[in-house]
């Protein structure tokens, strides 16, 4: 039985959503979110449990091992679901480091504390990305990992290290590989909440090379919901992937935004490439539907237009992220690509 519920991460977007998730619909379980608050952590995001007493913060480094270890002896941890990681596929091209040690090592941190602990099972929570693109047809969890930006390649690191324990030590870990998760709280630098706030400050929206890549979505709550089957009904050392079968252009998903804006395609700035630029992301989720009975269930157009309300009536949350470093890394970026 699971109780005591340790979440790294749970500041960012995905974490933060899976956190009010949880205290929903398990009342009776204690979450402790264990964040670094780097640029993406955002305690708004927690608000509506922040007094919950089922609910304690603590703000540390996945990379620091007795921080880690204080935290599970002195909260009686059962599992940890990790969503602690650099995320954003741009910010790793300008600069690695984070990522490696995050992504690699603050993995293995975990996975020792696992093992030390004995707990019931830790969830790593990783990205469609690692299998690399595809230019058509799925990739399967047994397909092999072939990651093009240094994001990926990291992620793909710390997924490895799961199986590598599994395998070594039978650490109950299990991984995850999701599609691209859209909905409320993401931090304005990737594309759906970038572009919906550009237009909603009357600015255009950077289109990277010919907006063919496709990505396929999910929304935060199927990721949610498909996390949760995972933790209570997945195998030690399996691995899922999480999909939806919703796959957009990056031209159609710039389009459908504009609409839902009431914006013209004059809008669209055409800008250069991302280096290294994934085509496309595609993977078979029938394994996790056949084994686990979980299945998507968000409508990808009722889901983006109640993302983008959310966004035009919460400014208040985004317009203070879109100041400080975010200009300077903008700035960068930009350099960094032409
Ligand atoms: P995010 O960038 O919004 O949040 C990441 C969180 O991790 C932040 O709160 C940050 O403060 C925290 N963090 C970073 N380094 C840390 C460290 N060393 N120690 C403790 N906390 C640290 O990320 P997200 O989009 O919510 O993604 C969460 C996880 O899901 C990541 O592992 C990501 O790779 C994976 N994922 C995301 C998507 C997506 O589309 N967003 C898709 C597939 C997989
Ligand atoms: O596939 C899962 C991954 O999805 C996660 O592992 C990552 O953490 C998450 O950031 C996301 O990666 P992407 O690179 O797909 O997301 P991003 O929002 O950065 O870009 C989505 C697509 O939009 C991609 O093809 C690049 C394009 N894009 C992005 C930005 C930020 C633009 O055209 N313009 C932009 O300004």
């Amino acid at each position: 039985m699971i109780k005591n519920l340790l979440i790294t991460g749970g500041a960012g977007f995905i974490g933060s959503h899976f956190i009010k998730y949880i205290l929903s619909v398990y009342p009776d379980y204690f979450v402790v979110n264990f964040d670094k608050l780097t640029y993406a952590g955002n305690l708004d995001n927690l608000r509506e449990v922040e007094n919950n007493p089922n609910y304690k913060f603590i703000q540390g480094d996945i990379c620091d091992a007795k921080a880690v270890e204080n935290t599970i002896e002195e909260n009686s941890i059962d599992a940890i679901v990790n969503y602690a990681a650099e995320t954003h596929v741009d910010r790793s091209i300008m600069y690695a480091d984070d990522f490696l040690r995050t992504d690699i090592l603050g993995v293995q941190v975990l996975l020792e504390a696992t093992r030390k602990f004995n707990l019931k099972k830790m969830v790593q929570i990783s990205t469609d990305e690692v299998y690399g693109a595809v230019e058509s047809g799925y990739f399967t969890e047994e397909s092999p990992f072939a990651p093009n930006s240094p994001y990926a390649a990291s992620k793909a690191g710390g997924d490895l290290l799961c199986r590598a324990f599994f395998n070594t030590y039978q650490t109950p870990v299990v991984a995850t590989h999701s599609c691209n998760v859209y909905g409320t709280h993401q931090y304005p630098e990737k594309v759906i909440p970038l572009f919906i706030t550009n237009l909603l400050e009357g600015k255009k929206v950077p289109l990277y090379g010919d907006g063919l890549n496709v990505r396929e979505w999910i929304h935060a709550s199927d990721h949610c919901r498909a996390i949760d089957a995972i933790l209570h009904k997945a195998a030690p050392g399996s691995v899922y992937n999480i999909g939806s079968g919703t796959e957009k252009q990056n031209i159609e998903l710039t389009k459908e935004i504009l609409a839902l804006c009431g914006r013209e395609e004059d809008m669209i700035e055409p800008v250069a490439d991302r280096r290294g630029h994934d085509r496309r992301y595609a993977i078979d989720h029938s394994k996790i539907i056949r084994e686990l009975g979980w299945k998507p269930e968000k409508i990808f157009t009722d889901g983006l237009r109640e993302t983008v309300a959310w966004y035009k009536d919460n400014e208040w949350w985004w317009k203070k992220l879109k100041d400080g470093d975010y200009n300077e890394y903008y700035k960068k970026q930009y350099k960094e690509r032409i």
